[in-house]
Formats: structure tokens, C-alpha cells, sequence
């Protein structure tokens, strides 16, 4: 098991393909707003994705889809300005980027501008080159995101492990290389076979992160609710729990409401 090799004062996508090259495994986590940044900053986590995975842990909706733009930039600018280490991904959302490519430059162009983010991620592969191709043209960081995508969550129709099959497979490791051919500095690998994983990782310069892609990838994702157990309804086997936060936080909100109601908060030190 290697551990961290050198300090970075400020992760840029070269310090992960440093990092890749080094041995040195890369963490990533999601975070929507400032608060939470600023914790998961602290703790020097390598990247912090804004995900649009926001569009269920904080919206509560059932899927992705419906976050927009302006919703995906009001939360990436929260969490750009807790930041003091980390590199700053935010998620393209869905229908700003697949229909051409001067839309998906805009949208980009609108993350980076009015966010102050400093990368972009895009879900698939061959379907989105001409897309990815353009927003690199401009001099904006792309990472890549393959396996299950959840933005096409109805195409597949369930959020089960994706590539088992070998043409599957095939396409996957095809769209990867051509990922990192374009120059998108990393991908995000989700829900597929480890093994499969371990190929593409060992294929490309540029590093993989992995979310339920197994221990081969060259770094590993997570929405931070989902590690802090904040939704306990959500069991994949991937996902590993540090807390059981929402048992602690209902503990914590319940003795707070029978405080109030027994007349004991606030007490004459808490008081003007
Ligand atoms: O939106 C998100 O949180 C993601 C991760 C699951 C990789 O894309």
C-alpha cells in the first residue's frame, strides 16, 4: 500500500497525473455548498466534485436530470469560495452539453466564468467528442465519466453494473482512449467490474477515478452524504460508511426539540 509521496499546496489537473505517476492514489468527494467544502477541503481531499448528483442529496429528486445550469453554478460557487487546496470539478448537467458543441462550450464557459471552477466533467464517450473536442479548444480541463452515467439512467434502465459484457467492455475501453487522446486529464469510472477497471487504468497515462469500479483505479470518488451516512437508504455495495450521520444528527435534532419543549434551552447562561 503506497501513502501520499509530496505536498500539494494547490491540486491542479497536472498534480493528478503527477499523482498517477507517482503511485499515489487520488481522493475525490463531492461537496454542494460552502460549508461542507470548507470541511472536505480542510481534510485535504485532492478533488472536490460538485456533482450533479445534487440533484438527488439535495434537491431530492429520483435522478440527475432535472438540475439546471444556473442551479449546477449557484452551488459551484459556494463551494469554489471555502476552497484553498483543493481542484474544483463541476458536472455539466444534463441538456447542456449533448446537442451540439457550441452549447456545451457556452455551458462551460458559464461554469468556469461565473463560478470560478476549474474543470468540467461530461458523461460518455464517442457520442460527446465533438463536444469535448470544443470545450478543450478553449482551454478548459475536461474529465471524462463512463460505465453507468446517470444521466442515461432511462436509456439503461436500471443503475446495475455496467460493461459486463464484452462489447460493452470493448466500446468502454475504445471511448476511454479516445478520451485521453482529446486531452481530458482524468475519468471517472462508475459501476463497473474491477477488473475491467484495472485495463483501462493500465491503458491510459491519464488517472481513473473510480465509484464502485474496485481498488484498481488510480483514485476513488464518493458523494459525501452517501460516506457520512446521511442516506441511510442507499446500500450499494461499493459504498463504505465513516458515520452513521443520520442517527447522530436525529439524536442531536431530537434532544434540541425536547430541550425547547421541557423549558431547559435556552438556560440563564444562554441568555441576553
Ligand atoms: O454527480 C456525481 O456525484 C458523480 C459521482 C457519482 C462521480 O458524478
Amino acid at each position: 500500500m503506497s501513502t501520499a509521496k509530496k505536498e500539494y499546496k494547490r491540486v491542479t489537473v497536472k498534480s493528478l497525473v503527477d499523482m498517477k505517476q507517482q503511485g499515489e492514489k487520488i481522493s475525490m468527494l463531492t461537496a454542494y455548498d460552502y460549508s461542507m467544502a470548507k470541511i472536505v477541503d480542510a481534510a485535504k481531499v485532492d478533488v472536490i466534485l460538485v456533482g450533479d448528483s445534487a440533484s438527488n442529496v439535495m434537491a431530492g429528486h429520483e435522478t440527475t436530470l432535472p438540475i439546471t445550469l444556473d442551479q449546477m453554478i449557484y452551488h459551484a460557487s459556494s463551494v469554489i469560495r471555502a476552497i484553498e487546496r483543493a481542484l474544483v470539478v463541476v458536472d455539466l448537467p444534463f441538456g447542456s452539453y449533448q446537442s451540439d458543441p457550441k452549447e456545451a462550450l457556452r455551458s462551460a464557459i458559464r461554469i468556469m466564468k461565473e463560478s470560478g471552477a476549474h474543470a468540467v466533467k461530461v458523461e460518455g464517450g464517442a457520442e460527446i467528442k465533438e463536444s469535448v473536442k470544443r470545450i478543450l479548444a478553449a482551454g478548459i480541463p475536461v474529465m471524462g465519466h463512463l460505465g453507468l452515467t446517470p444521466q442515461s439512467i432511462y436509456k439503461f434502465g436500471t443503475y446495475t453494473v455496467r460493461a459486463k459484457e464484452d462489447d460493452e467492455a470493448e466500446k468502454l475501453i475504445e471511448d476511454a482512449k479516445m478520451l485521453e487522446k482529446l486531452g481530458c486529464f482524468g475519468i471517472v469510472l462508475e459501476k463497473i467490474p474491477a477488473d475491467l477497471t484495472k485495463v483501462v487504468s493500465e491503458k491510459l497515462t491519464i488517472p481513473t477515478i473510480g465509484i464502485g469500479g474496485g481498488k484498481h483505479a488510480d483514485g476513488q470518488v464518493l458523494v459525501i452524504h452517501d460516506l457520512l451516512g446521511m442516506t441511510h437508504e442507499f446500500n450499494p455495495r461499493f459504498l463504505r460508511r465513516y458515520m452513521n450521520l443520520y442517527e447522530e444528527m436525529g439524536n442531536a435534532i431530537s434532544e434540541y426539540v425536547n430541550d425547547v419543549k421541557r423549558q431547559d434551552f435556552p438556560n440563564d447562561d444562554e441568555q441576553y
